[in-house]
């Protein structure tokens, strides 16, 4: 295992150059990010439509309040003289209901983005966690926790706070900066031209706030997804972290990302501060010149009362929602680099993808031959640069047991996992009866071989529901009677919970031998056609170990079976022995044969005998 700070330092270099070719997109969002939108969005058109029609209807609402007011003190004179009372109320009953609709309207479309927000969230959390959960062994070996952890928590947080709190605001804003400009114009266009004089300096604001805040804000967004990363994987590898007293370096590290986290945040508040009185200024500034202007206008009888009433009232809307507008720039920004980092891992494809058309393999001979023969057809394999396999030919026959033996590094793990399918062969095939495992069901595949390794994952929950995993529905008593078989019963009903003893997290609470004999009770159960065991037994103490393989010699009657084992007993109950070497096949035969020939097989049973003296 290597330590934790430098895995998370991969994480955090890896999210940092993400971030910055998602920065480098600007707003526009890419392609995929914009068919993955689509398709979220897409059954939910009507109520997309609905929502817009409401905003508008607010915002047009919205607009007839001020300039009912305008109207309104334009009529007072004639009130006065006329004693008429009929047009005034006529107008506050208009008002009245210009209200109404605006509450009403803005009551609703609150409510249907909050509806659409919610459903969008969580059709995308579920895809994101389905989809992840799919990817390959060999995506999740460069793509690390904290970097899944910061897709499922802090992508979707902007994108779900796009929805609650921006989405509204910027289609309002821009909603209200038009109306209310047009507005302004069609009432009066020489104040307006005035009003238009400010736009200049907020123009220049606006554009210098958005450049600055977009490089702050995507600042602390990869801050922020690194001290994540780093948080993780420190707590990931915590039994190395203190096994090897990484704390105080790892607590420097963090430190470092923590305090990068603070200034950046600082920094996006620091332009904040000059932004937000920046605009007012300008804005009262504005209404002072309209004030000026629109009351030597009308002591000219160029323009009414009520008009500059209005006029004023509007000028409050108009500058506002500048602000919002880039407030919310950013926000909007940030949800679209999450988007497409999120969209950019539901677009990576499963490298052992499933089959179309799976094929079903025959069903297997009477029940005394539940093996199947595995074959090894010209398989070339390596990672990434490396060849580890250069061409691999292998048959075992339908219920032979073998061993694999061969030095630290050879490829055994490989030959493993090619026959799990975790990883497809770059060059031939690997063939279940004849049937290569590539045209096969997942569901079927994992039926067939089963693989259990050292790392003895046990998920939190007791040790029966552990033990089921291998045959989901089994009853109590298939349950004990699988660990029975396998000679862990015994230890699992001395604890005082017994079979409903909770494993804790990662199975804490058993040691590594006992957790393995749980997994080879929860394989005995799943009673797969072909069994591969990677140094299954190394953690097992030597009495235990020979409990194990008194079992196995029951379990693996009748089934195919891959033992890979670095002690020699082990290897006693295969029918033949393979003797790896840099991924060749360099000795095969039975364990006497080999031993009486004078190879690697034999100078390693020489030396292993050697060790145990
Ligand atoms: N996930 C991986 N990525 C890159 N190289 C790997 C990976 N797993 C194993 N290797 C390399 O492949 C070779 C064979 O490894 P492995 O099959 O695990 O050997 P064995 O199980 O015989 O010890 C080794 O050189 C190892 O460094
Ligand atoms: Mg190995």
């Amino acid at each position: 295992m290597s330590a934790p700070p430098a895995e998370a330092w991969r994480g955090v270099a890896a999210e940092q150059q993400e971030d910055e070719i998602t920065g480098k997109l600007g707003t526009l969002l890419r392609r995929r990010s914009r068919r993955l939108l689509t398709d979220l969005l897409g059954p939910y058109r009507r109520l997309v439509l609905a929502i817009f029609l409401l905003i508008v209807a607010a915002q047009l609402a919205a607009l007839a309040g001020p300039w009912l007011v305008g109207v309104g003190i334009d009529q007072i004179p004639q009130l006065t003289r006329t004693r008429n009372a009929g047009p005034m109320a006529l107008i506050i009953i208009a008002f009245a209901v210009s209200v109404l609709v605006q509450a009403a309207a803005t009551r609703s479309y609150i409510a249907g983005i909050g509806r659409l927000g919610g459903r969008v969230v969580l059709e995308l959390r579920r895809r994101l966690f389905a989809h992840f959960q799919r990817l390959p062994i060999a995506f999740h070996e460069s793509y690390t926790s904290g970097r899944v952890i910061s897709r499922q928590v802090s992508d979707i947080d902007s994108i779900s706070d796009m929805f609650d709190e921006s989405l509204a605001s910027l289609v309002s804003a821009v909603l209200s900066l038009l109306l209310v400009g047009g507005g302004m114009l069609l009432l009066d266009w020489h104040l307006a031209l005035v009003v238009m004089a400010g736009f200049p300096p907020l123009i220049w604001l606006s554009i210098w706030f958005r450049r600055e805040s977009a490089i702050a804000y995507r600042q602390t967004r990869t801050r922020i997804a690194q001290v994540i990363v780093q948080f993780v994987e420190t707590f990931g590898g915590i039994r190395a972290v203190q096994s090897f007293r990484r704390e105080s370096r790892n607590e420097d590290i963090f430190g470092e990302l923590n305090q990068a986290n603070a200034d950046a945040n600082l920094r996006s508040q620091r332009l904040l501060a000059v932004y937000f009185p920046g605009v007012t200024l300008v804005g009262n500034l504005a209404i002072g010149a309209v004030l000026l202007y629109g009351g030597l206008r009308v002591i000219d009888h160029q323009m009414q009362v009520g008009v500059l009433v209005t006029f004023l009232l509007y000028l409050q809307r108009f500058f506002e929602p500048l602000i919002d507008l880039s407030q919310f720039y950013s926000a909007f920004q940030s949800a679209a680099a999450a988007l497409e980092k999120i969209s950019g891992v539901l677009d990576e494809t499963p490298s052992v993808p499933e089959p179309e058309l799976p094929t079903s393999l025959p069903e297997a001979g009477g029940p005394a031959a539940r093996g199947r023969q595995v074959r090894f057809d010209h398989v070339r394999f390596g990672y990434r640069d490396s060849t580890v396999l250069p061409d691999l030919n292998l048959t075992i026959p339908a219920g032979q047991t073998i061993a694999l033996v061969g030095a630290t590094g050879a490829g055994k793990t490989t030959i493993a996992r090619l026959l799990a399918r975790i990883y497809d062969p770059l060059q031939g095939s690997v063939l279940l009866d004849g049937v290569d495992v590539r045209q096969l069901a997942d569901r079927s595949l994992r039926h067939e071989v089963v693989l259990i390794t050292q790392e003895n994952f046990l998920f939190s929950g007791s040790i029966a529901d552990n033990i089921e995993l291998g045959m989901p529905g089994a009853s109590r008593s298939e349950i004990i009677a699988a660990a029975a078989a396998i000679g862990a019963d015994a230890f699992i009903s001395a604890l005082p919970d017994g079979y409903d003893a909770q494993v804790g997290k990662s199975g804490g609470r058993l040691s590594a031998g006992q957790r393995q004999l749980i997994s080879f009770a929860r394989a005995f159960l799943a009673a797969p056609a072909v069994l591969v065991l990677d140094e299954a037994t190394s953690l097992l103490d030597i009495p235990s170990e020979r409990l194990v393989q008194d079992a196995l010699r029951t379990i693996l009657t009748g089934r195919t079976a891959m033992i890979i084992a670095h002690r020699l007993s082990t290897v006693a109950i295969a029918d033949r022995v393979l003797v790896l070497d840099h991924g060749r096949i360099i000795e095969d035969g039975s364990p006497e044969q080999l031993l009486s020939a004078a190879g690697e097989y034999s100078s390693l049973h020489a030396s292993w005998q050697e060790s145990l003296a």
